[in-house]
């Protein structure tokens, strides 16, 4: 079986596809590595594992490709790339107490290193797929998916701070901070307000490595970084606030333009912090000239600049920027975070 018609197919034969999506961060990257809090949106890209008991491990990817007889390998001296997989196959079956092995395929419809959350997305859907496999279905809203999914992006990436797997196993609209974990953000009225276009600059970064450029940064502007992170925490509130209530700040602006105007302070606080460059920044410039603003969103570095549109005017705004050259696309807003099937 072919990997493209063979992740999503089940076949009835006892294997398990689970898919979860990609996210945006909305507001408050970074900042929520040191405990702020940042608001996150699954989007409408997802990543589809496969998972069926097999005698060895085997693990397919774009990424690359894990064969071995046996889980006698320490987590850490597999590939960075494909180690939240073996981690992930090597702790299901010990919890199902599985000495054989298992098989995992992923099949991505998300680009890696652009800052939507492809390795988030595929570390829930592995998560989800060998549980459940394995006999251990803990339901795809459940602790036991995020919590294994977190711990295996961990891996990999030792800082990071979990939003980003519970925004993909969710879905929807999320706040999230280290302390106390993730809240829905439910609206009170009608649908989000608002519309997404994401581009992305085609530089790939490696998030570890941005997320320890930013600490650099910390260390050496200790209170600066503070008084940083005070103001984006102000932001977050204001803009969860707007985002539940569904009224805008002033009457006279709606929920798009507000968050338009929030997202282009937030991303003065990402370029002070330097995850932004030249690429990035021209990339926003134009976005800002017919959106209501926008940003990086995730790591930063390379990768995606999301910007607000009004609700029915992301596919023209999208489009306008397709003209320009640039690699968009209108993103909608995934409110079945993962699924298995
Ligand atoms: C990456 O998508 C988001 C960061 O804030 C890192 C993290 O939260 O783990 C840069």
């Amino acid at each position: 079986m072919g990997m493209q018609d063979g992740v999503r197919a089940n076949g009835g034969d006892g294997r398990i596809v689970a898919s979860a999506p990609g996210k945006v961060i909305l507001f408050g990257e970074h900042f929520v590595v040191y405990g702020s809090s940042a608001i996150l949106c699954a989007i409408d890209r997802r990543v589809h594992v496969g998972a069926a008991k097999s005698d060895g491990i085997r693990i397919t990817s774009e990424m690359g490709t894990l064969e071995c007889e046996s889980f006698s390998r320490d987590a850490a001296d597999v590939d960075p790339v494909l180690r939240p997989l073996y981690h992930i196959a090597k702790e299901a079956c010990r919890m199902a107490g599985r000495s054989e092995g298992i098989t995992l395929d992923v099949e991505s419809e998300i680009p890696p290193g652009a800052g939507l959350g492809s390795s988030s997305a595929c570390c829930v859907a592995g998560a989800a797929a060998a549980l459940r496999v394995l006999g251990r279905h803990p339901g795809h809203n459940e602790g036991a998916v995020m919590r294994m999914a977190a711990e295996a992006e961990r891996t990999a990436f030792p800082n990071a701070s979990g939003a980003d797997t519970a925004a993909s196993a969710l879905g929807g609209m999320i706040t999230y901070d280290r302390k106390s974990g993730w809240a829905a953000i439910r609206r009170q009225s009608g649908g989000p307000g608002f519309g997404l276009v994401v581009s992305d600059s085609g530089i790939r970064h490696n998030t570890e490595s941005v997320v320890g450029m930013v600490s650099g940064f910390r260390d050496s502007h200790p209170e600066e970084f503070e008084e940083l992170s005070r103001m984006e925490s102000g932001l977050v509130s204001d803009v969860t606030k707007l985002l539940v209530s569904g009224a805008p700040p002033d009457d006279a602006a709606g929920t798009a333009s507000a968050l338009g105007r929030w997202a282009s302070l937030n991303q003065s606080y990402l370029s002070r912090i330097g995850v932004s460059n030249a690429k990035l920044d021209e990339m926003i410039g134009e976005m800002d000239g017919f959106t209501h603003g926008s940003k990086i969103t995730g790591a930063g570095g390379g990768g995606c600049a999301i910007a607000f549109t009004d609700p029915d005017g992301m596919a023209g705004a999208a489009a306008n920027l397709a003209s320009r050259g640039h690699d968009c696309f209108a993103a909608g807003i995934d409110y079945s975070g993962c699924t298995t099937s």
